[in-house]
């Protein structure tokens, strides 16, 4: 079983989708050894603590700057012996003191198809706000590694979804979570725990499944 932590910062439904997944055996040969959120008060915690799965706060606040703060999170990926990371809803970019250490070993969820919409500034609802204010008729989801810049890493999953003529940031966020992150979320993370992802530069290739993977 791969060990595996998820970091999170807020409400933490994609939290929910890996829980829900996991139970469903939908998520093959993982382990969810932590949940580890930057914010005290977020929701996600909460769910995790449902869920039976440890908590851990490593409060941004606290912390002088970005170096602190990704030591504090790297010393305590370590004491738990985490092999797989997942971004769901962490809205923090760490240095690469991180992303060196754990390079393809860290899965991120973004609520847009990148290379669109994305990078420094592009978090959350904002991201939402701006495809309606570019007009774009297309946006989804993407889950990809994290490497150094941010939002740039290999991609590992993509899907779509149509922005609507009424829709605001909000209603096309809730379509983007449950028609693509929700699902694309929880498939990425099986792929790297069946061992099923193979990284050369920035191309994820997928192996199909074999009898011991299904
Ligand atoms: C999600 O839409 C996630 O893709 C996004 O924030 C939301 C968190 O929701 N993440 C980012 O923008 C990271 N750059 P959640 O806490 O309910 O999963």
């Amino acid at each position: 079983m791969v060990k595996t932590a998820v970091l999170v910062s807020g409400g933490g439904t994609n939290l929910q989708a890996i829980i829900d997944a996991n139970i469903l055996g939908e998520i093959k040969n993982c382990e969810l050894t932590a949940v580890i959120s930057s914010n005290p008060e977020a929701y996600a915690l909460t769910r995790a603590q449902y869920a039976k799965i440890p908590t851990y706060i490593v409060d941004k606040n606290i912390f002088p700057n970005r170096d602190s703060f990704t030591q504090a999170i790297v010393n305590k990926l370590n004491d738990l012996d985490i092999e797989l990371v997942v971004l769901a809803g962490f809205m923090y970019v760490l240095t690469e003191r991180f992303t060196k250490e754990f390079k393809n070993r860290v899965i991120n969820i973004h609520p847009a198809l990148i290379p669109a919409f994305c990078g420094d500034g592009y978090y959350g609802i904002h991201v939402h706000e701006k495809v309606l204010a570019f007009g774009a008729k297309i946006s989804g989801a993407t889950a990809h590694f994290v490497s150094e810049v941010t939002d740039d890493g290999p991609i590992i999953m993509q899907k779509s979804v149509d922005v609507l003529e009424d829709d605001t940031p909000e209603t096309l966020q809730r379509r983007i979570m449950e028609q693509a992150e929700w699902k694309i979320l929880p498939q990425s993370i099986s792929l790297f725990c069946e061992g099923r992802l193979r990284v050369e530069g920035r191309i994820v290739h997928i192996k199909e499944a074999t009898n011991e993977s299904n």
